[in-house]
């Protein structure tokens, strides 16, 4: 697809549907805006780009000439079709983050190896012409450093949440990324400036920026680490999508273009909205800096009292206020539908329950609001975290159930944690804390937390589901 000339023969019928690809695409993205609509919406953008793929095939012209390799192009469709269905298919509903960072490199591989292949045929076309670089070779730089970070990124994002890879964190690294990031600059300043009369000479400085650029990408992943990552996952997301967005604009293609634009513009909204959730500046999580020193100091201390789950059930019967803070574990037990007849019976002897949503619980963007979707609990009934906070001293009975670090209190108190700065639920604030868990296991960002040695805090250990069971059971029989 090395076209970067126009389209001849066929061009209604593909640019209409390619309007309409951008019509589902648009419409896709705004029901993926409510758990109730977005796997419709998921559907519906899948369609779209479906429709952008057969019409590309059918009617897009070269010179007249229509699109060769189909039998290799088919063949690359269908083993990338399978693949892919087959790892969807596997995956546990807790391992969609790493899949998501995975499928998200991909597409920035692809952007990057566009840029590659293209950019000996525009400067070989440019040096015919008038020898200087213009939009179409900026746009192939753009398209190669942004595609090559998001893939590197991704990839160790990946390996991150797999737990395959660990942080690493040095203090000069923010220097040493701002460097690179400059060199990066520099490099598409000093290309773009050039005369592309040395077109060999330029392919060799092209290689050299995409080797720059995959340490780079590597480099800023790589000391992210406690409750950060969520941030610099929908960072790579609009990466990725910029990058696809250069390749639209040099192939003059309207879909990928608009599906470019939206994947980047939806990822950029969402990074500035976790920036702001989790307290952090965008310049810090682009020069891969994040949270406090590193080390936390805060370790276990105290004593822990639990509590019998005919206690708990007690006085959760007897509060007025109960507010239900989910976490990963309850995602992990797939203790969902539990949890809502639990908030129904609670309801049913006049106890008002609603739960608090964390912005990075789980392992997902709105991984909570998908989870209790999927077990009806009524949208009303969730509020976000600093919504609910200035209540907290009003609320009787707080259930933590398989969250961690989204009610760490080190976040608050502890400068040198590493989660440091990041908003929490404020649970300590509450009469009384219910802790649910197997046992003292670390969250995500592994670091101790003091919420579970708090003398109002009681835990009731043990696997979210028969938990849960158990103390449906005993609410029942009060
Ligand atoms: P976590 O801090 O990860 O804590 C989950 C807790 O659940 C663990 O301490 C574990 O303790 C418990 N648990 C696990 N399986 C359980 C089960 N079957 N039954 C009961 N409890 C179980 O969770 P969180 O509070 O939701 O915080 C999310 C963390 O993930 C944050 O650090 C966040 O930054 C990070 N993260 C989030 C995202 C997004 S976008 N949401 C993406 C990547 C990373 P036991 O082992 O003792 O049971």
């Amino acid at each position: 697809m090395n076209d970067v000339s126009h389209f001849s023969a066929g061009i209604s019928v593909l640019e209409i549907s390619y309007i309409l690809a951008s019509v589902l695409f648009i419409l896709g993205l705004k029901m993926l805006s409510h758990p109730l609509s977005a796997r419709r919406g998921n559907l519906i953008a899948a369609a779209g780009m479906g429709l952008a793929i057969v019409a590309t095939l059918l009617f897009h012209r070269k010179e007249g000439e229509p699109i060769g390799n189909i039998g290799w192009i088919l063949a690359a469709m269908a083993a990338g079709t399978v693949i892919g269905w087959m790892i969807a298919k596997k995956v546990k509903m807790t391992a969609m983050p790493q899949l998501v960072s995975f499928f998200n490199g991909m597409g920035g591989a692809a952007a990057a190896l566009i840029s590659l292949m293209e950019f000996p045929h525009v400067s070989q076309e440019l040096m015919m012409k008038s020898g200087m670089a213009n939009g179409h070779v900026l746009a192939i730089l753009l398209g190669l450093v942004i595609g090559t970070v998001s893939w590197a990124g991704s990839m160790i994002a990946f390996g991150k949440l797999d737990g395959r890879i660990g942080d690493l964190r040095v203090r000069a690294m923010k220097y040493v990324n701002l460097t690179i990031l400059a060199a990066i600059i520099g490099f598409i300043v000093f290309i773009m400036t050039r005369e592309v009369t040395a077109s060999a000479e330029l392919i060799h400085l092209v290689i050299i920026l995409f080797g720059v650029a995959i340490i780079y990408g590597v480099l800023f992943v790589m000391p992210i680490g406690g409750a950060d990552m969520p941030v610099v996952i929908s960072l790579l997301n609009s990466f990725t999508g910029v990058a696809a967005a250069m390749g639209g604009f040099l192939y003059n293609n309207q879909a990928m273009l608009t599906g470019g634009i939206l994947v980047g513009s939806a990822g950029t909204i969402l990074t500035v909205l976790m920036c702001r959730a989790m307290n952090r500046s965008l310049l810090n999580v682009i020069i891969g800096v994040f949270g406090g020193g590193g080390a936390t100091t805060a370790t276990a201390a105290g004593s822990i009292k639990e509590v019998s789950v005919t206690d708990a059930a007690v006085l959760l019967s007897y509060s007025k206020k109960v507010v239900i803070v989910p976490g990963y574990g309850l995602a992990v037990a797939q203790a969902q539908h539990l949890c809502h007849e639990l908030d129904k019976l609670l309801d049913e002897k006049g106890v008002e329950v609603k739960y608090a949503i964390h912005p990075v619980a789980g392992r997902m963007p709105g991984h909570m609001n998908v989870l209790l979707a999927e077990a009806d609990v009524p949208y009303e009934q969730l509020v976000e975290s600093d919504e609910i906070n200035p209540d907290m001293p009003n609320t009787d009975v707080i259930v933590v159930i398989g969250a961690n670090d989204v009610v760490n209190p080190a976040a608050e108190d502890d400068t040198s944690s590493p989660i440091y700065g990041m908003p929490i639920v404020r649970a300590r604030e509450a009469k009384n804390i219910i802790v649910m868990k197997r046992g003292m296991g670390k969250g995500y960002a592994a670091i101790d937390n003091m919420l579970f040695f708090n003398d109002k805090t009681r835990m009731l250990f043990g696997d979210a589901k028969s938990t849960l069971q158990a103390l449906i059971n005993e609410v029942k029989a009060l």
